[in-house]
């Protein structure tokens, strides 16, 4: 992303708070499998408002980190609620740079890397991921979460949700970002020469097993919708009728006895040589 304004989700404090809603919500299917207990300085990309950096802190004890993000507003969050968090004394430090362009010295430092949701929004994660291997002592590991946005769906059936996520996916697309970055993420390793690359396609799908977790996620998901809502009306994206419509039918699911969330991403992991 070239500036704030290019970030799809805004900086405001709600959109900030539902970061942290996100990041524990899906706590155990991103950290299922994701194993940092031997690594000892991570580099976390796009850490954002530190909603991942306080579960990284907590899990792994021994793990000290350096986070680096694009906007100063998320950073300053970051550091509002890691500075008051016990686990973080000592632990970390934020970096306010380009994850395209590190300001980070080749090899020296960092033996591990986290990016989730973040090469989303940038206009080549293949720069990022060559920033990522390039300060990475070689033997590291990295854990790389990411969007697959085509594989939302929805029951009942939700027309005008389905439109306002095409044209949410068509915003992202025509800023420079990639909604569906995660497909690609083994040939964008694989190009750039990182070793080990095992990639696993991981599905939220809920029903009238988990009701709970079902409402959960839908009242979340119409958070996420709606954190788009200003910048695709300004840039003419989506109509008034639309958004109306799209929140309409999100009530209706909301609603729903027999309602199904499904969506997929994909995690990545690899290794530097
Ligand atoms: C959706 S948030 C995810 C934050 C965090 N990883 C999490 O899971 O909660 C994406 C973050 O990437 C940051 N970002 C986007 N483009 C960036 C870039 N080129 N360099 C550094 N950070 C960037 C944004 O500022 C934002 O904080």
């Amino acid at each position: 992303m070239s500036n704030d304004s290019n970030y799809l989700h805004g900086f405001t404090t709600q959109e900030q708070d539902r970061l942290y809603r996100q990041a524990r919500f899906l706590e155990s299917i991103i950290y299922r499998d994701v194993e940092l207990s031997q690594v000892k300085h991570l580099l976390e990309v796009g850490s954002g408002v530190g909603a991942q950096t306080q579960i990284l802190l907590r899990r792994f004890p021994e793990l000290q980190l350096t986070c680096l993000d694009f906007s100063p507003a998320q950073i300053a969050r970051a550091e509002e609620v890691l500075s008051v968090n016990p686990l973080a004394k000592d632990r970390y430090s934020i970096r306010q740079m380009n994850a395209m362009d590190m300001d980070l010295p080749s090899a020296t430092q960092f033996d591990g890397a986290f990016l989730c949701w973040v090469l989303e929004h940038v206009p080549s994660p293949q720069k990022v991921l060559s920033e990522v291997r390039r300060v990475l002592t070689p033997g590291s590991v990295v854990y790389i979460t990411e969007v697959l946005n085509s594989t939302f769906f929805l029951e009942p059936y939700s027309p005008n949700v389905w439109q306002y996520w095409m044209r949410y996916n068509d915003w992202q697309y025509d800023n420079g970002g990639d909604p569906f970055v995660g497909a690609k993420l083994g040939n964008l390793l694989l190009s750039l020469g990182y070793t080990n690359i095992r990639t696993q396609v991981k599905t939220i799908h809920l029903d009238n097993r988990q009701p709970g977790r079902r409402a959960e996620m839908i009242a979340f998901w119409s958070e996420l919708l709606q954190s788009g809502v200003p910048q695709m009306l300004s840039a003419g994206y989506v109509t008034e009728e639309t958004v109306v419509k799209m929140k309409e039918e999100m009530q209706k699911v909301a609603k729903d006895p027999n309602a199904v969330f499904f969506y997929s991403f994909v995690q990545a992991t690899a290794m530097t040589s």
